[in-house]
């Protein structure tokens, strides 16, 4: 488990700041004027601010930028950073500046001077949220990450107003967690293990076995996860932090691996699909989070479990199957299983939980890679509402997220001869025909969102704020829409 760096707020103290080991990051605004601790860093550092400060390319520099002076004198850090941002900072410069600040201090301790700043609780997330690397599968002895500490004016209102974002990034870490984990590690078993254990947080955590499923009539799911050893399973987490309103139900895509099955993915860059959980991991992340900062809302996270292999036993293309909610699918395509899993599981939850609405994420389509790349996630509504709500949520926090048509021409290309349903619809709209199909699984009237992460859930290369590999996209984004949808008025 990896867990966000500690983080302690302390009076301001000039002495510490001589003695203080790892690295000092100093705020010092656009126009160069200087705090009482950066007058100090200055002055123990024989003037390195003010060279900079003065310097004729000091003008030029964006706010948000972060200036490292390597191993001053007059001081134990090992680098002072300067921090460049004026008192009044947008969102964007807080996080940029502490996404550069989160990467630089690696596991070294960071002393953090914010002076004047406004909502330095912004730049401590960032940094927070940056300072992140998976070791979980590494041998050599884990060094522990560093504490941040911050000198500021009033520690202890400072520490209230930065506590429910550390609970946040507690559920990002989660979620990046589970994403980078190789599939022989979690398993369906595994994962369903690892929910169970958030019943520590506060969480109601029920995991269905295949019994039961086969009792639901989960016939769609129960088929993705027929070729594989792992046993299929759906959990249901409960967050009742509100009073007695309908829930907003979270869904997510769980396959552990995604070979294919029969019809087997090409050998290059299928590794890549130990992060086709990712839909389950950001609902288990955001379910944390709610948990952890106490939400005065009422969430219900569901995931299905499977791995997706070729066997003996696996569904074959050509397969018919029947969903628990009574419609039967033709398998055209075994790769097409998130659709099949997804399907099942919404049914249920509407079924159970009669919510509010309905928000499932997934990793389902290539196609959605071609058409938003790796900046934002793809979002399917039947209600502009809901919507509306979620995308301005997931932009605020700087999480990308665009919204996609539905249309029934498009629902028209799943047409099957032989069954209900066809899982595939052909090459155009790859990502549009696999959310009709899902559509087709919400009751009327339910205001439902279905987002495709598939782009966004993990990158190879690293982006201005998060590292390389799983990203957690969309704990924050779920996290604020709570917030501003279910708890403005508590
Ligand atoms: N898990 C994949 C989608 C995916 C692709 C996620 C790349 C992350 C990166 C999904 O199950 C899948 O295989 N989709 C197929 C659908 C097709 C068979 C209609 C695809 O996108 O090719
Ligand atoms: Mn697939
Ligand atoms: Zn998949």
């Amino acid at each position: 488990m990896t867990s966000p760096a500690k983080v302690t707020f302390v009076d301001p103290d000039l002495d510490a700041i001589a003695t203080a080991t790892g690295r000092v990051a100093v705020v010092v605004s656009g126009d160069g004027k200087l705090s009482p601790a950066a007058r100090r860093v200055n002055r123990l550092s024989r003037g390195a601010i003010k060279r900079l400060t003065e310097s004729d390319s000091y003008d030029k520099r964006a706010i948000g930028d972060v200036v490292t002076l390597a191993y001053p004198v007059g001081m134990e850090a090992d680098a002072i950073d300067v921090v460049i941002l004026n008192r009044r900072s947008t969102q964007e410069q807080l996080r940029k500046a502490g996404a550069s600040l989160g990467k630089l201090m690696g596991e070294d301790g960071l002393l953090l001077l914010p002076g004047t700043l406004r909502d330095t609780q912004r730049l401590i997330e960032a940094i927070v949220l940056r300072n992140y690397a998976y070791k979980d599968q590494k041998t050599d002895e884990a060094k522990p990450t560093g504490t941040i500490t911050v000198q500021c004016a009033d520690p202890a209102q400072m520490e209230q107003v930065t506590l429910p974002l550390l609970a946040v990034a507690e559920g990002v870490f989660f979620t990046r967690d589970l994403v980078s984990a190789p599939a022989n590690v979690l398993t369906t078993t595994e994962f369903a293990n690892q929910l169970k254990a958030l019943e520590d947080s506060g969480l109601k955590v029920e995991v269905l076995e295949e019994d039961k499923l086969t009792e639901l009539g989960m016939g769609a799911l129960l088929a993705v996860g027929q070729g594989s050893d792992s046993p299929s399973k759906v959990v249901v987490m409960r967050w009742d932090g509100g009073g007695d309103e309908a829930p907003l139900a979270l869904i997510g895509k769980g396959v552990v691996f995604d070979t294919g099955g029969i019809s087997l993915k090409p050998a290059a860059g299928m590794e890549d699909m130990t992060m086709d959980m990712g839909g389950a991991g950001t609902v288990a992340g955001a379910m944390k989070a709610l948990a952890l900062r106490k939400a005065r809302a009422n969430v219900v996270g569901l995931v299905g479990l499977v791995e997706n292999m070729p066997s003996g036993n696996a569904m074959r293309p050509g397969d018919v199957v029947t969903s628990m909610k009574g419609d039967t699918i033709e398998v055209t395509n075994t790769d097409a299983e998130g659709r099949l899993v997804l399907c099942d599981v919404m049914w249920y939850a509407q079924d159970r939980f009669k919510p509010q609405g309905m928000i499932d994420l997934a990793t389902l389509t290539g196609a959605i890679i071609i058409g938003l790349g790796h900046h934002n996630a793809g979002v399917f509504s039947n209600d502009d509402k809901l919507c509306n709500a979620l995308t301005k949520a997931a932009n605020s926090v700087g999480e990308g997220a665009w919204r996609m048509p539905l249309g029934d021409a498009y629902a028209k290309q799943l047409k099957s001869r032989v069954a209900d349903v066809n899982n595939v619809g052909g090459r155009p709209a790859g990502s549009i025909t696999a959310a009709e199909f899902l559509h087709r699984f919400v009751k009327d009237d339910m205001p439902w969102c279905h987002i495709d992460i598939a782009g966004v859930a993990s990158v190879k290369a690293e982006t201005t704020f998060a590292p390389t590999g799983a990203t957690g996209w969309g704990v924050r984004a779920l996290d604020q829409l709570v917030q501003t949808m279910m708890e403005k008025d508590a």
